[in-house]
């Protein structure tokens, strides 16, 4: 009775595990061979694109600068702004629109609703998003309550309004395709980085239920979870295996759009989040929050430590 219990325990261990793997490749790499993913350029006309200026957002501009659409490009900085803007248009002769707002402020969303009325937006990247300076103690961040307020105006309610702006019009459309930036850490307890991690939580759940409301109507809501993509927000500098450029995160994320509403949208980092779930599913909770709070708490004191030289510097 033992050996068949265990006989049909490894089976349907293996059974999960090719199943999972099947999964993946098919997400990955087969459904955009075949063309079965989304044919994004039958979206619309334009990509609005939030966060535009560095890192994953500047990627999704140029990307779907190249695909062929006009894009808006929504940032802080109108300088960073106006030259990205012109590389674009140099490299890939679409028309831009630039709007220069502080997504940690709430009055910028009438100006927003009226710059992009009466545009066909067929893809939204809502990818503004900030994180603490270094990993830390919640009641240690600097001005904590300021701190929380801006994070949860950028991740948050930024997300939130974007949303509410252009998806009426996809609706009506009946096509449209919305990417949300969540993160890796919204899957897995966030020790040190506990405020950023909930707003990414908050991105996901959002997704996944609009997601479904919205399939019906014509519109896709994609949730990404992206591990660690080369840029200022992530400190690494150059890209590996599973760390990527921003540009390569892009292209692979695109390949999975209509086939996979929440993923990490790279193949090693679904690697990792296959190994997390697997963790959760066998492993008590404990082992899982001690290695990300060993992780970051090292990543913490690296910080410090180069803060003090900083300031002995001076
Ligand atoms: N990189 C990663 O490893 C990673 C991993 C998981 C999830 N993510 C998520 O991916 C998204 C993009 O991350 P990233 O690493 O590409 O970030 P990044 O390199 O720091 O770029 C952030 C972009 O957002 C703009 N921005 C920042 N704060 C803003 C504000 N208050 N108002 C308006 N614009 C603002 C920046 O403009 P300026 O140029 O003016 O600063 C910049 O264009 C974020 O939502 C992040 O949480 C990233």
């Amino acid at each position: 009775m033992w050996e068949v219990a265990g006989k049909v325990a490894v089976v349907l261990v293996l059974g999960r595990l090719g199943w999972s793997l099947l999964k993946g490749i098919y997400g990955t790499f087969l459904a955009s061979i075949l063309h079965l993913n989304l044919n994004i350029k039958k979206t619309g006309e334009w990509a609005v694109v939030t966060g535009a200026t560095d890192g994953i957002g500047k990627a999704f501009a140029f990307e779907l600068a190249r695909l062929g659409f006009k894009v808006v490009l929504v940032s802080r900085s109108p300088f960073k702004l106006q030259n990205v803007a012109a590389e674009i248009k140099s490299q890939h002769g679409v028309e831009t629109r630039i709007i220069d707002v502080d997504f940690t402020r709430t009055d910028i969303y009438t100006r927003l609703e009226d710059e992009l009325s009466g545009l066909d937006v067929g893809v939204l990247v809502n990818n503004v998003g900030m994180s603490y300076d270094h990993p830390e103690f919640f009641i240690d961040l600097p001005e904590c309550s300021q701190t929380c307020e801006r994070l949860i105006n950028c991740n948050i309610r930024s997300l939130t309004e974007m949303t509410r702006i252009v998806l009426p019009g996809m609706a009506q459309r009946r096509r449209g395709l919305v990417l949300n930036l969540s993160s890796l850490s919204s899957t897995i307890p966030a020790p040190l980085l506990a405020v950023y991690g909930a707003t990414k939580a908050y991105v996901s759940s959002l997704s996944e239920s609009l997601s479904v409301e919205y399939k019906g109507k014509g519109v896709l809501i994609q949730c990404l979870l992206p591990g660690y993509v080369v840029s200022n927000m992530s400190k690494f500098r150059r890209p590996t295996i599973m760390v990527p450029s921003p540009t390569a995160y892009v292209r692979s994320v695109l390949r999975t759009s209509g086939v996979e509403s929440h993923t990490a949208g790279y193949y090693m980092h679904k690697i990792q989040i296959y190994f997390i779930e697997l963790a959760k599913a066998y492993l008590p909770g404990w082992v899982l929050q001690s290695i990300v709070f060993h992780q970051l708490s090292s990543f913490r004191l690296r910080a410090l430590r180069k803060k003090q030289k900083e300031n002995k510097a001076q």
